[in-house]
């Protein structure tokens, strides 16, 4: 689908956006190995949820719409059931490498698949570590999808990651569920942290030690009520379009405020951005609350290293606020981008370059120079969802309309994403 973008005068209102996409996962990975039944409140119905729903259902979990909720009925740890068919990851990295640690320790074999885009995704970081723990894992040459999970018997282990990575961190915690003794991981810098959260939702026992965090073998889940909080991370390009557009006020309502999350509004707040967060309060075990987000003038700044996990997602939809910032903003250390559902860095740079803007591209990273004017151009989202939402903003303060190639892919993450883009744009 090519879809045309138009500039908006301003950007006005309040909306709410869906439940949050990793805490939904995760969500719907626990009930189905838990006891007893879950209800979840407001889950992400994205393509990616979706992918993960459709896989658990081929391994014999129930799950059922009800017009407030989802519910699932738990199959405890070892209830899951051979699939006949491939398990179909579609596009979603987390739903392949979560799902990948429960397999790892079922007693009997599945096949991982995904898309073009997953099928070409490093897989070996959770190979390694799983192997490690006694999985009998067999994958395409370069450690790369379909895979094959031949379950086994796990150990526990003591993981130092080499890549700041929930997906990693995650699967190695799934599979330390059903390995005897302590599994342990420790990341090289903080990355999000709602599995550490949801699993005590759950009734098991986490222990976190600064960047090290443990869970004991052999515990049970227990079925619980979920409500997901809206995802910061679909929220964020409507943050973008408000704070870049004149006259703009927008509000976002019920928005996950966990700070593993929010390495965002760092930024903008360093940057000068108008923000102000209200009502704050916990849903299951995360912090929401809502955003008011004002026009502002910005200044360029340096994002560090340090702070790349906690906005890794958030990276397209900067690199456009950036190219209206005053002054230079650098970015380092996010060589992750370029293993994302595209090859991030570069969709960004070409992108922006397609408008006009100068950038400069590294390897992890790049430098824009603001304030810059944007030009039309026609957009290759890469069938990146998060390239095109970005690309998508971009488009409401472009001299000339932006024609976006491929848009469709924005139901990864948020389907109703151009409706309610629509229903703020002014003008
Ligand atoms: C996610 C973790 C991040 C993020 C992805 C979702 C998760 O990936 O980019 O969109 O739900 O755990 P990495 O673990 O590869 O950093």
């Amino acid at each position: 689908m090519i879809r045309k973008t138009r500039q908006a005068k301003a950007i006005k209102g309040s909306i709410t956006v869906p439940g949050d996409k990793s805490i939904s996962h995760r969500g719907l990975l626990l009930a189905a190995i838990a006891e007893g039944n879950t209800k979840i409140h407001n889950l992400s119905c994205s393509a990616d949820v979706m992918s993960t729903m459709n896989c658990l259902k081929q391994l014999n979990v129930e799950i059922n719409t009800n017009v407030n909720f989802w519910e699932i009925a738990g199959k405890g740890r070892y209830g899951l059931k051979e699939s006949r068919h491939l398990l179909d990851c579609g596009n979603s990295g987390t739903t392949m490498r979560l799902l990948s640690g429960i397999l790892a320790a079922q007693p009997f074999t599945s096949t991982l698949t995904g898309d073009e885009s997953l099928n070409k995704r490093p897989m070996k970081r959770i190979i390694e570590p799983l192997t490690q723990m006694g999985a009998d894992i067999t994958s395409q040459s370069g450690g790369l999808a379909p895979l094959q999970i031949h379950g086994n018997k796990l150990h526990s282990i003591y993981y130092n990651s080499p890549v700041a990575s929930a997906q990693v961190k995650s699967c190695v915690l799934l599979a330390g569920l059903y390995a005897p003794g302590v599994t342990t991981v420790v990341e090289p810098f903080l990355s999000r942290d709602h599995t550490e959260r949801i699993l005590t939702d759950f009734g098991i026992n986490v222990k976190r030690n600064k960047l090290a965090v443990s869970i004991s073998g052999g515990q049970d889940l227990q079925g619980c009520e979920l409500t997901v909080p809206g995802d910061f991370s679909s929220a964020a390009f409507f943050i973008g379009a408000a704070l870049i557009t004149k006259d703009s006020e927008l509000t976002i309502k019920n928005i996950c405020l966990n700070p593993t999350r929010t390495g965002l509004l760092e930024v903008l707040n360093q940057m000068g951005a108008k923000i102000e967060i209200s009502r704050h309060e916990n849903q299951s075990s995360e912090p929401v609350g809502d955003i008011t987000v004002f026009s502002s003038q910005l200044n360029g700044v340096e994002i560090l290293p340090q702070l790349v996990p906690k906005l890794i997602d958030e990276i397209p939809i900067l690199a456009i606020i950036a190219t209206k910032a005053r002054g230079t903003t650098t970015l380092s250390g996010a060589k992750e981008l370029r293993v994302k559902e595209s090859d991030r860095l570069h969709a960004i740079v070409r992108n922006l370059s397609l408008m006009d803007i100068e950038v400069e591209e590294n390897e992890d990273g790049f430098i824009i120079a603001g304030p810059q004017k944007l030009k039309g151009a026609t957009i290759n989202s890469y069938g990146d969802h998060r390239i095109a939402m970005a690309f998508a903003i971009a488009g409401l303060i472009a001299e000339r309309e932006i024609q976006l190639i491929n848009a469709d892919c924005v139901e990864v993450s948020m389907p109703d994403f151009f409706e309610t883009l629509q229903g703020i744009s002014c003008g």
